[in-house]
């Protein structure tokens, strides 16, 4: 269940009010099932995914990515698989972990273990939203935002696109100064 925590160390947890703290941004979060499939819930206790697994994934929930092309005009997706031995995840984390801002919505749909994304709010506050399993989130394009995993560094996202490029990080210099009590920042 998603949590949102605020930098006076209040943690929300119901959706209608993480809706109501991050409405200013029109950052949208949604609960999404995966259904019961067994094969896919078995795919997903793996730690990583073959290549061929990774597309019997992502054909599991097309029946989602359907509905959000008719309903938001997405037109490619990918599984993103992190995990303690993905090469570079330092690396990688590090491109995302400062305040950035994309061209085009960044869209995810997490299916396994969780994430965190921080956001600067309108009034210069910054909040940072726990995304877990079974929850769809909508980062609209131009919002400051960052990310990093929690300390079990394990999270099976599928992303959406509309585009090919619109996802580079585009750093606004902005410094990180959320304070909240949320003992999860992994600091590499
Ligand atoms: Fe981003």
């Amino acid at each position: 269940m998603a949590i949102l925590r605020l930098e006076n160390g209040t943690a929300l947890e119901r959706l209608n009010d993480i809706a109501g703290e991050l409405a200013a941004l029109n950052v949208q979060i949604d609960r999404q099932s995966i259904g019961e499939e067994p094969q896919l819930h078995e795919l997903l206790t793996k730690e990583s995914l073959s290549e061929a697994e990774k597309e019997r994934v992502l054909v599991a929930l097309d029946g989602y990515f359907q509905q959000l092309q008719q309903t938001a005009g997405y037109k490619s997706r990918d599984l993103l698989v992190l995990h303690p031995q993905v090469p570079n995840l330092d690396e990688l984390l590090s491109k995302f972990d400062r305040i950035h801002t994309h061209a085009d919505d960044e869209v995810r749909y997490v299916i396994a273990g969780e994430g965190v994304f921080g956001f600067v709010r309108p009034d210069g506050s910054q909040v940072e939203l726990t995304v877990q399993a079974e929850e769809y989130i909508n980062v609209p394009a131009g919002t400051e935002h960052w990310f990093h995993l929690t300390p079990t560094r394990r999270m099976k996202a599928v992303r959406y696109f509309s585009g090919t490029e619109g996802w580079v990080p585009q750093y606004t210099g902005r410094e990180i100064h959320f304070s909240g009590v949320s003992g999860d920042r992994i600091t590499s």
